[in-house]
């Protein structure tokens, strides 16, 4: 039997280099030896604001970039969280098993109600439960996440075994599985802080759809340092930054890359960071234009992803309900 892997990306923008090198590709690798549910989360999207009409397009063009950076919809269940109604049901009973405590101690809370101060909700502080329940209706092993996940999967874990505490073991408890390169992408304006696709500054993100010139121009603009040598250290965040992207991209280590650009300026870097890019991208846009032109084949994946996820999902929500009490 293969061990269950679960994991998820929001909704909302297009994905960003981040995205894909601390998370997807692994997701993508990962397939081959595991029992894979990859999810869009759209339900954990709307804690904040989202236009109707948008969320629903990027909810598909998020699918479609899933299937596009390489995950097969015949061996891995792609779908979308609000169509398979088990999530928000195992997330309420689950909500009265965490602490506010716990969840006033996630940092994701703390940065996104300081963002968004005319909005701190209820499912904003609840998220982490949700994303707990994502996890544990499907039994999962393993997670792949990047490193700003690493703390909700804590709390999932705690969760989960205080579940199993007082009614036997009803869940499986995840252990994440963070990259050991590339699971913390930075931003290429200010490499303090990690690349997001939400970012109000489009020049710190890379986007999956982003064009060659785009992309070149981009890193050719990434913020590096006066000491001129391509080296990874903390005293030059954004040359690190830069030489962790080629890396992962690459596949090389971090030490054949900078033996690679020994001598070299900056300006030869970035641009052979960004070319790297475009090249790995190329291919991934090709396949997503493809799918984002054929509605009815991306509409019969979704519709069989749910299905798939949905009966996935049954018997732990089953033994969930019987163990709390509710009549079955
Ligand atoms: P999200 O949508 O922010 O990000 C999706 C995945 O991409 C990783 N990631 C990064 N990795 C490296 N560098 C970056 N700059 C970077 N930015 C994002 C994230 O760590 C994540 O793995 N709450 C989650 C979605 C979620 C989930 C789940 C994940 C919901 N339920 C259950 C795992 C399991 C989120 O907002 O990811």
């Amino acid at each position: 039997m293969k061990q269950t892997i679960f994991s998820g990306i929001q909704a909302t923008g297009i994905p960003q280099l981040g995205n894909f090198l601390g998370a997807i590709k692994h997701w993508e690798r990962l397939s081959a030896d595991y029992n894979c549910f990859y999810c869009v989360v759209d339900l954990h999207s709307i804690t904040v604001r989202q236009d109707p009409a948008k969320l629903r397009q990027a909810s598909r063009e998020m699918l479609a970039w899933l299937i596009a950076l390489g995950l097969d919809p015949a061996k891995c269940t792609l779908y979308l969280q609000s169509q398979v109604p088990a999530h928000a049901e195992l997330s309420w009973i689950l909500n009265c098993f965490t602490y506010m405590g716990e969840l006033s101690r996630m940092t994701q809370f703390k940065s996104k109600s300081a963002k968004h101060e005319e909005n701190i909700n209820v499912g904003l502080f609840s998220y982490p439960v949700l994303q707990t329940a994502d996890i544990v209706l499907f039994q999962a092993n393993l997670v792949p996440i990047g490193d700003d996940q690493r703390q909700h999967l804590e709390l999932a874990r705690d969760v989960a075994g205080r579940f199993n505490a007082v009614y036997g073991d009803v869940f499986a408890i995840p252990d994440a599985y963070v990259p050991p390169v590339g699971a913390r992408i930075m931003s290429l304006q200010a490499p303090d802080k990690k690349m997001s696709k939400s970012d109000e500054n489009v020049n710190n993100c890379v986007f999956l759809s982003d064009s060659p010139d785009v992309v070149i121009k981009k890193f050719k603009r990434a913020v590096t340092d006066s000491l001129g040598v391509v080296k990874a250290s903390p005293g030059q965040p954004g040359v690190t930054n830069l030489l962790t992207i080629y890396s992962s991209v690459t596949g090389k280590t971090i030490a054949a890359c900078e033996a690679e650009f020994e001598g070299m300026g900056y300006g030869h870097f970035k641009t052979a960071v960004g070319e790297a890019v475009v090249s790995m991208f190329r291919p991934y846009q090709e396949k997503h234009a493809q799918l984002m032109a054929d509605v009815p084949y991306l509409d019969k994946i979704i519709a069989e992803g749910a299905a798939k996820a949905a009966a996935a999902a049954a018997p732990t929500l089953a033994k969930v309900k019987e163990a709390v009490g509710f009549v079955v």
